[in-house]
């Protein structure tokens, strides 16, 4: 096993939603503090509120937009060094929410061989249709989707004042997410290291 096999595993938390008076953060920081609880991976909370990307492409080999490089690249660098990700996206009309749509086009190679997990609320479904619609979008980027999920249904009324789940089945649901995401991460970054993923 080499010195890199041995790094600990670098984890991009995306938040998909940048709805005024959203509850993203609720959900987002609850998970950040399970990663923080290991020794096997670190978290960085990729917020789209903070670093919101264009919403305009170029044309095919045309220039970007007047200031979109400056967005772009508060983001890009970032996942691309990630090994792993895990989506922390709400339910909107049955998918996911645009400004996350938005984040995933923006980026290609930065998905290739690498595993994504999921943590999803929403109303009566929890998020699960948001999660199904996004392993459809991941695996053109070549990304692997975990099993695995934690969803929240009814989502404000699942948390207690402090942010915490009041279903302890939430926090063993995140723990058995975030152990698959590990599996996949360090093997897939052992696979990528020896040999680079060909798209
Ligand atoms: C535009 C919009 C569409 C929604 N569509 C759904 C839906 O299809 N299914 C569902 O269960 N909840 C739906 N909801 C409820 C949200 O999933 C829920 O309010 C969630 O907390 C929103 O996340 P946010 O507060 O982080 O933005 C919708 C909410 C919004 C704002």
């Amino acid at each position: 096993m080499s010195t890199d096999d041995k790094q600990g595993l670098q984890v991009a938390v995306i938040a998909g939603s940048t709805r005024n008076g959203r509850f993203a953060p609720v959900v987002a920081d609850w998970l950040l503090g399970h990663v923080a609880t290991r020794d096997d991976m670190t978290a960085d909370l990729i917020d789209l509120v903070e670093t919101p990307l264009p919403t305009t492409f170029p044309s095919f080999g045309g220039e970007l937009e007047s200031g979109a490089a400056e967005l772009i690249a508060a983001v890009s660098p970032r996942l691309e060094s990630a090994d792993a990700f895990v989506i922390v996206t709400p339910e909107y009309n049955h998918s996911f929410p645009a400004p996350l749509k938005n984040a995933i086009d923006w980026h290609n190679h930065q998905w290739h061989g690498k595993p994504v997990g999921f943590v999803s609320y929403g109303g009566l479904s929890g998020g699960l249709r948001a999660v199904e619609q996004l392993r459809v979008v991941l695996a053109e980027l070549n990304a692997m989707t975990i099993r695995n999920t934690v969803s929240f249904h009814g989502a404000a009324q699942c948390f207690d004042t402090d942010g915490k789940p009041l279903d302890p089945a939430a926090d063993a649901a995140a723990k058995t997410m975030l152990d698959q995401l590990a599996w996949w991460a360090e093997a897939l970054r052992e696979a990528r290291r020896v040999r680079p993923f060909a798209a």
